[in-house]
């Protein structure tokens, strides 16, 4: 009998194809968070049919070679050799079970979501799909997303959601540098479009992940993520106005940060820095906002410490031009190296990278930049700032020779005996200095 005229065995064939690891895994956006979601897949055994437009990170894939610093070539060269495969070919969902999409979910120059990608996935998926696949969009966004743009669009080609196609959200928590977690290791919150859409969803992800933690609704696994991030980016607009007060009152904000940490309870630990980066905290909070103005809620807690993240660049340029005036040297003129451009340690994702913002600072008032990252050998294209310039190689000679040192992002390969030992002034940022020293100002 044809499957089509058996709703519930839908179901069950395609959990069964899952959880007996035959069914093909579709995943677009082949970037931070699909990359290692397709390998995860391929390690145990899945079919992986990886999907991106940019066909140079398809070329590259292929070719079993990682563009991203942090995962291995080896491990695309070993999913390669199991069964992932990269292509920008979107006829080829056609043969998927499962289409789990990780585009990028950025804002527009209004602040506002920038829905482009993830519309732009789903349209072009449609003509592909058939009944009997599981779509998961993983893309961090504002709650109703699944259920307003996916839904429609899904049912619009005659297919019931929850009977013949599956629905799902279920937001990636991938921390790129951490050593502790892996995709196996993090638990992974997933809500589904109906209750057997829920089940689908825990049946494909239950193979990959350790922990699958089931939710109510699209909605809720939608918020979840945003709560996550805004979580994150409140305390750490909390933390940077507590360390301007500090800076006013000549106290060390990191001294405090310290001692606070030793309460066994009711105290979590943030750090302030230049501002905040990355693809997801300065971003993801203003997919609430954006959302929340049409049920009348303004989001202050949320924008206040946007505006308090967004000014930190500009506080840290004006201490450092304190600092540098302190020594008879105006910026105009000086020489200065920004000390790690990645917009966090250990990594090489410049994407909303305060240090460029400051670089950019900089030079408008007439200093002369350049930069050390051994994570950016090259100074990469970037949508909103352009530097032609090569790290600089930390000698002793090449720090001497520059009148400040900003230290943007505290990378473990910097040496920073040595860079203290020959730098006439650091800036440093990130409280790497807790003993401060004649040629070190905190910033
Ligand atoms: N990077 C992180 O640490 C992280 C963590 C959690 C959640 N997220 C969220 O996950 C989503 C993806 O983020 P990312 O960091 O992986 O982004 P990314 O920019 O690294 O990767 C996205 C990929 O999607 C591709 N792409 C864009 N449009 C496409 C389309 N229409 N079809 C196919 N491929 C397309 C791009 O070429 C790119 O390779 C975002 O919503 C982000 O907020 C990211």
């Amino acid at each position: 009998m044809n499957i089509a005229f058996r709703p519930a065995a839908v179901k069950t064939e395609l959990i069964g194809k899952l959880e007996n690891r035959t069914a093909t895994i579709g995943i677009v956006g082949l970037g931070y968070v699909g990359l290692p979601l397709s390998l995860r897949f391929a390690e145990v055994g899945y079919q992986v049919l990886g999907m991106d437009i940019d066909a140079a990170k398809v070329e590259s894939l292929n070719g079993g070679r990682s563009y991203i610093k942090h995962i291995g070539s080896d491990a695309v060269a070993k999913a390669r050799a199991r069964r992932f495969e990269a292509t920008s070919d979107y006829s080829r969902a056609a043969q998927c079970d499962a289409l789990i999409i990780c585009v990028p979910t950025p804002l527009t120059r209004h602040r506002e979501p920038d829905m482009q990608f993830v519309i732009g996935t789903i349209e072009s998926l449609l003509p592909h799909l058939h009944a009997g696949q599981i779509v998961s969009l993983e893309s961090t966004t504002y709650p109703g997303t699944t259920e307003e743009e996916f839904r429609p669009r899904i049912e619009s080609r005659g297919f019931e959601v929850g009977v013949e196609v599956f629905l799902a959200f279920s937001p990636e928590r991938e921390d790129p540098g951490n050593p502790k977690y892996v995709t196996r290791t993090i638990p992974k919150v997933c809500g589904g479009s109906t209750p057997a859409c829920l089940e689908v969803a825990v049946a494909l992800y239950d193979q990959v992940v350790d922990n699958v933690v089931p939710v109510s609704s699209t909605r809720v696994a939608e918020m979840t993520k945003l709560l996550e991030n805004i979580h994150r980016s409140v305390n750490i607009g909390l933390v940077n106005e507590m360390k301007i007060v500090c800076d006013r009152m000549g106290i060390d904000i990191h001294e405090v940060i310290r001692a606070a940490a030793t309460k066994p309870f009711g105290f979590v630990p943030y750090y302030p820095g230049p501002g905040l980066g990355g693809h997801c905290i300065p971003i993801d909070p203003f997919y609430l906002t954006w959302k929340a103005r049409e049920y009348g809620v303004d989001t202050r807690f949320i924008e206040l410490a946007g505006e308090i993240n967004h000014h930190m660049p500009q506080w840290v340029i004006a201490k450092l031009g304190a600092a540098l005036n302190e020594r008879a040297k105006p910026v105009k003129g000086s020489r200065c190296l920004v000390l790690g451009i990645a917009y966090k340690k250990n990594v090489d994702d410049m994407r909303e990278s305060p240090a460029v913002e400051m670089m950019e600072l900089l030079v408008r008032q007439g200093a002369i930049v350049d930069y050390s990252d051994p994570h950016v050998p090259v100074f990469p294209k970037m949508r909103e700032y352009r530097f032609d310039l090569k790290s600089v190689d930390l000698t002793p000679e090449n720090i001497a020779s520059y009148d400040v040192l900003l230290l943007a992002t505290n990378h473990d390969a910097f040496d920073y005996r040595v860079i203290q030992n020959h730098a006439k002034l650091v800036v440093d940022t990130r409280g790497v200095y807790p003993k401060g020293g004649p040629n070190i100002v905190k910033a």
